[in-house]
């Protein structure tokens, strides 16, 4: 008899609670999303199961069936999440190093590379990067958005492809939360809209076990070096019923090419819902609910625990947004709960709005040093003048007030005191 296991009792736990998952992985645990023999497939690189990064065998007939639903010019499987796909998307537009052109709500892994590799970002705030990117001077080798964001806000991405190809660059995107976009109507993935690379963390949306991936290449430039690039920051033990349900999702999504529609609909209905009460979904994201829920004085942790109350759990919940993942295997009754939840909120006059972000703060130490300098934790009054070597990113935005490298100026030290942050990591 098995007894002090504290993860496993803390799952059990949790799965007897039954609440309808809005949250990561898209299959949610669901009867029929993934097949139940998989623990017996957790086989390892034997001659009949191929190697991912010598892949020359089923692994790779796998992929090529990937890449020819996303008509991607190669699709390379991940074991290691989104992450992995990050890492070998910014090693492969920058071989030698350089300057990338950055939209600042990036996902940490994007910053942590940029460290690793040498990379030296150059920020811009989200809804400006249009514009940075045609008034850039400086000599920059990629341009990097984040699309959708968490809140299924998405970028400008014709218009940005559009410009990167002028300015003969790629345009990267992190699409960790729209794998599902290809399948919605009408199709907004960011590489059918003319992105040269995404990383889509396919386990956040559709029916793939946790860390489930795939980087989609959409130049063939990019092709030859890929696979090395990705086994650059790899395991070499890559998990087979990791890869095995990205197969299947392929498969499945080819058998049902209208799974999302029925998302769709729920989402729209559920939006009109939310709307009526006075909440906006703020999300683009037809499969998504970014609900503002500030608009009727309430923050998103006190609305997640509401609907915790009625049985859902969300996918994340911050000061003003609290955020639902929808997918295929979500059932009628867990819309149902969500509907009843929204229901149960109290109707209050809108929080204040979110204060404007103080300017961004003078580099003054380049990325990769200022992450690997010896740094400690002051107050934020010692550290104003200093330099940073964390990101800090009150949410909402959800926007780095400061980035490693750069300077902790009054009005960030400001801004962060006002989300109750009291300390940060400097050099
Ligand atoms: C915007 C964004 N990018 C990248 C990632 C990393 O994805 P993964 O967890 O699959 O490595 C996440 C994870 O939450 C994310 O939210």
């Amino acid at each position: 008899m098995i007894s002090n296991t504290p993860l496993y009792s803390a799952l059990l736990k949790h799965q007897a609670l039954r609440r309808a998952p809005f949250h990561t992985p898209g299959h949610k645990c669901a009867p029929g999303a993934l097949p139940q023999d998989l623990l017996a497939l957790d086989f390892t690189e034997l001659p009949d199961t191929d190697s991912l990064f010598e892949a020359d065998g089923p692994i790779l007939q796998a992929e090529q069936a990937a890449a020819r639903l996303f008509q991607a010019k190669r699709t390379l499987f991940s074991a290691g999440g989104c992450s992995l796909c990050i890492q070998a998307m910014l090693r492969l537009a920058c071989p030698q190093g350089g300057r990338v052109l950055c939209a600042r709500n990036v996902h940490r892994s994007a910053v942590n590379t940029m460290a690793l590799l040498g990379l030296e970002p150059v920020w811009s705030v989200p809804d400006a990067i249009l514009s940075a990117l045609k008034n850039n001077t400086k000599s920059i080798n990629a341009c990097y958005v984040t699309s959708p964001d968490y809140y299924g806000r998405l970028q400008d991405i014709p218009a940005l492809a559009g410009l990167c190809r002028q300015k003969h660059i790629p345009l990267l995107v992190d699409n960790a939360h729209g794998t599902q976009l290809a399948f919605t109507q009408p199709d907004l993935h960011p590489l059918h809209l003319g992105a040269s690379m995404t990383a889509d963390s396919t386990h956040k949306t559709l029916n793939v076990l946790t860390g489930g991936a795939w980087l989609q290449i959409g130049e063939e430039r990019y092709v030859q070096d890929a696979k090395e690039a990705m086994s650059l920051f790899a395991s070499t033990s890559p998990s087979y019923p990791i890869m095995a349900s990205l197969d299947l999702a392929r498969a499945y999504q080819e058998e049902h090419p209208a799974a999302f529609a029925e998302v769709q609909r729920q989402v729209r209905v559920l939006s009109q819902t939310a709307q009526r009460i006075g909440i906006t979904n703020v999300s683009d994201d037809p499969t998504r609910l970014a609900l503002r829920t500030s608009d009727i004085g309430l923050t998103g942790a006190a609305a997640a625990e509401i609907f915790r109350e009625n049985g859902v759990e969300p996918e994340m919940a911050d000061g003003g947004f609290v955020v639902f993942i929808c997918t295929p295997w979500n059932t009628e009754a867990d819309y149902q709960r969500l509907a009843k939840g929204l229901s149960a909120l109290p109707i209050g006059k809108p929080l204040p709005p979110i204060p404007e972000l103080p300017p961004l703060p003078p580099v003054r130490l380049p990325l990769r040093q200022a992450v690997f300098a010896p740094a400690h934790a002051v107050s934020l009054e010692q550290a104003v003048g200093r330099i940073a070597a964390e990101a800090a990113c009150p949410c909402p935005p959800g926007i780095p007030v400061v980035m490693p490298g750069e300077e902790v100026t009054q009005e960030v030290a400001q801004f962060l005191r006002g989300y109750g942050f009291f300390s940060l990591h400097v050099l």
